[in-house]
């Protein structure tokens, strides 16, 4: 499968690439990143905000092949300290480069000139254009140059990512291909692997933060709470979502 199917989705690509999907789902996380990197090499990169999912794929990623793919972040601007510990001691532990994404500066200027700093509090049409700003449109930027990107999405999240498929076809962005080699792992087994293999996280995991975002957007759960409570916590809808991963079929 090379970058020439991508562009015409014959529905001979399609039905044979819904077949390798389906053969996927049994196969383990390493092997599907070991086809991932292999399948696109130089090509491919791993998308990551340094949360419990993403530290174990870049840990898994350094120990199978980590020449042959980037390494990216979105830096909205409005991210903990801690993850920006984080990702320092991410660089140094593996000797790896992150390529960081920033918003496009006169976009974010003439946001928080007509709306002020903390729009997102104020509406969800605000608080979408902020994430537009801020994430999705570095997003389709960092993708331009990938046929295929990897990220730490479950299932067991949250409900708009219960169908999703260890590999898919990406339709927001161009129909390259969207690998999710944990997507069938519980939280238990995320953390296992960060504490078997003594993987760097986030501290604010250590402070209630099951699922950390942005500063103002994210905040500490109690213990009965959804795992997810806490992203955009003011907000009424479960249906939460940045609007990063909107192509899943089931949204
Ligand atoms: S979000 O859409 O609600 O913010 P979440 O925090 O659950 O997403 O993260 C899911 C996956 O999206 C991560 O494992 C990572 O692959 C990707 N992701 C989320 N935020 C970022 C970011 N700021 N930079 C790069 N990738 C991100
Ligand atoms: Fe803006 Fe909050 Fe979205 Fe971050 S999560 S981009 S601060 S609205």
């Amino acid at each position: 499968m090379n970058n020439d199917n991508l562009k015409n989705l014959s529905p001979e690509y399609l039905k044979s690439f819904d077949e390798l999907s389906l053969s996927f789902e049994s196969k383990s996380s390493e092997e599907i990143l070991r086809w991932a990197l292999n399948t696109y090499a130089k090509k491919i990169g791993l998308a990551s905000s340094f949360g419990a999912e993403d530290v174990v794929l870049i840990d898994m990623i350094s120990k199978l092949d980590k020449n042959n793919i980037r390494i990216f972040t979105l830096d909205t601007g409005r991210l903990n300290q801690e993850t920006y510990h984080l990702m320092d001691e991410i660089k140094e532990r593996y000797s790896i480069p992150i390529d960081v994404y920033f918003p496009y500066f006169s976009e974010v200027e003439n946001m928080v000139a007509e709306k002020g700093f903390n729009l997102m509090y104020k509406s969800i049409e605000n608080r979408k254009l902020c994430c537009e700003i801020r994430k999705v449109k570095p997003l389709n930027r960092a993708l331009e140059k990938f046929d295929a990107w990897i990220t730490g999405l479950r299932r067991e999240q949250t409900f708009t990512r219960f169908n999703i498929k260890k590999i898919e076809i990406d339709s927001t962005h161009n129909n390259i291909i969207k690998v999710n080699p944990l997507s069938d792992w519980t939280n238990e087994m995320v953390w296992d692997y960060i504490h078997k293999n003594d993987v760097p996280y986030n501290k604010l995991h250590d402070t209630g933060y099951p699922s950390i975002g942005c500063e103002p957007c994210t905040r500490a759960i109690k213990s009965d709470e959804d795992p997810r409570a806490g992203r955009w916590w003011w907000e009424e809808s479960s249906h939460k979502e940045c609007g990063i991963h909107l192509n899943s079929k089931n949204q």
